[in-house]
């Protein structure tokens, strides 16, 4: 994946409370083009597998529990700066700081339950794009 490109979720609480449209609405507006998306709820494996950065960190059993709640809607966005610039859209972690207008500052419940996933580097974007998708569900 170019240094363009970068993988998102928008994770269980924001499908249930109803915010995968107007989460889809803000992206777009932001400059963020859709190379490749779909609906999907993940097995714990499959989360496991995907946090295993946190394996060793306190909150891991709870964010793979949450992250198996629910569908999430997982997608690869094209954009120029695509990974810096996505995480600017969606703000920090914690909704709490969040900057206004974000859109964890405006969707997000908790740290935890913090709407969207975005990657951290242009390297993380490529495996996770990887993890999800084949050659031939991206455009
Ligand atoms: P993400 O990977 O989902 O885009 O979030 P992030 O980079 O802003 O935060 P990261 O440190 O990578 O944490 C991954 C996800 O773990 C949950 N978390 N819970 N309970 C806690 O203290 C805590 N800290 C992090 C969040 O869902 C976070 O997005
Ligand atoms: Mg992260």
């Amino acid at each position: 994946m170019a240094t363009n490109r970068t993988f998102t979720m928008i994770k269980p609480d924001a499908v249930a409370n109803g915010h995968i449209g107007a989460i889809l609405n803000d992206i777009i507006a932001g400059g963020f083009k859709i190379v490749a998306m779909k609906y999907i709820q993940l097995t714990a494996e499959s989360a496991g597998n995907f946090y295993a950065v946190h394996k060793e960190r306190p909150f891991y059993g709870d964010l793979v529990a949450f992250m198996t709640s629910g569908p999430i809607v997982a997608a690869i966005l094209e954009k120029e700066n695509a990974v810096e610039d996505f995480r600017a859209l969606i703000g920090a972690t914690d909704p709490k700081k969040a900057d206004e207008g974000t859109i964890r500052n405006k969707y997000a419940e908790s740290i935890e339950a913090n709407a969207v996933h975005g990657s951290d580097s242009n390297e993380n974007a490529e495996i996770e794009g990887n993890f999800y998708f084949s050659q031939f569900e991206r455009f």
